[in-house]
């Protein structure tokens, strides 16, 4: 039976979701939007594209959000995305009040779907939406360490003059500017970064540039392309992680995550390694952090439990 994937926003992530999800053949697809006509004739365009294509799956572009009804996995990216000067987190009222909607709306019509959230501010967004639709922690995911992993493994491989396949690493943390790059844990081909740094293949000065690249990646794009935010890169990462969950990969990915008792945390979102699979989230991975690393990321929860505390205060 074919999978049912709905895409909450219709923009620049989500057609772009919609069309990795029909070329990858991994379900019939609802588009959700407001905007009147916007998601009709994205879903009109990517139909005619199917001759050409060849794939099988169906999709349907609606303002209707109770067509969302026993979806099989949700990715949402419906709000306001950075503009130039913006950060995430200036989008905090705005999106909160419409992924609390929409958290309500999966409650109540698809409440065994896998949830991706994509919508900035991400940790926070993330959290409201759990809050709101009561789903399984294991079942509702935020979208954010795949992406800034991505732009990391490609920054290191130009570097490097490497290809960007040999290239293992990872970034724990909230999806702002205080993420934190793991270079213990990244290697080229299995060797460790760090032999490569002890070789002098690559300055420590380089790798810590790399590192402030990626934590500026997405205002990088954003200053460049002077209208709304990065939407290839994210749109790949988050069927990265549907793909996981629909073909049950037990894939090791970097996503926003229910933590409970793990990385001294009580319980909160936070971007973590996570084993992906047909249960959702199926297992935390907690790695060990040098003390530099440890700080970065109380910072990091810092920031993010502000965002929280800011948000559920907006809600009330
Ligand atoms: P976009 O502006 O192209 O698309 C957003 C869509 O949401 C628009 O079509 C808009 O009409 C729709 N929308 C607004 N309110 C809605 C509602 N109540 N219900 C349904 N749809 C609604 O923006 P884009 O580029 O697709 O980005 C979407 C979000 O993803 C933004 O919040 C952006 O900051 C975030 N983002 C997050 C990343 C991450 O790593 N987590 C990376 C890149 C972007
Ligand atoms: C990004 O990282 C803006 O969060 C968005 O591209």
């Amino acid at each position: 039976m074919k999978k049912k994937i709905t895409l909450i926003g219709a923009g620049n992530i989500g057609g772009t979701l919609a069309h990795l999800t029909l070329l990858k053949k991994l379900g019939d697809i609802v588009l959700i939007d407001v905007m009147k006509g916007m998601p009709q004739g994205k879903a009109l365009d990517l139909s005619q594209s199917a001759a050409v294509e060849g794939f099988p799956c169906n999709v349907e572009g609606t303002n209707d959000f109770s067509k969302m009804k026993n979806s099989d996995v949700v990715i949402i990216t419906a709000g306001l995305p950075r503009q130039p000067g913006m950060s995430r987190d200036d989008l905090l009222e705005t999106n909160g009040k419409i992924i609390k909607k929409i958290g309500l709306d999966i409650k109540k019509y698809c409440p065994k779907a896998f949830v991706i959230c994509i919508t900035n501010p991400l940790d926070a967004m993330v959290y409201v939406l759990q809050k709101y639709s009561k789903l399984p922690v294991e079942k509702c995911v935020g979208m954010a360490g795949v992406l800034d992993s991505s732009r990391l493994k490609y920054f290191l491989s130009v570097e490097l003059n490497v290809s960007i396949n040999d290239i293992q690493t990872f970034v724990l943390g909230g999806h702002g500017d205080d993420m934190v790059p793991m270079v213990n844990y990244t290697t080229i081909g299995g060797i460790s970064l760090l032999d490569f740094i002890k070789k002098k293949k690559i300055p420590i000065s380089k790798i810590n540039k790399i590192f402030d690249r990626t934590r500026m990646g997405g205002g990088e794009i954003v200053r460049l392309l002077q209208r709304g935010s990065a939407f290839y890169a994210p749109a790949s990462s988050a069927i990265q992680m549907a793909e996981a969950y629909l073909l049950d990969q037990k894939k090791l990915l970097p996503c926003a995550a229910f933590i409970k008792n793990k990385y001294g945390l009580k319980s909160m979102y936070m971007g973590m390694p996570v084993i992906i699979g047909s249960k959702g989230v199926e297992e935390i991975i907690e790695v060990s952090l040098s003390s530099s690393e440890k700080n970065m990321l109380k910072k990091s929860i810092k920031s993010v439990q502000g965002l929280v505390s800011a948000v559920d205060k907006i809600l009330k």
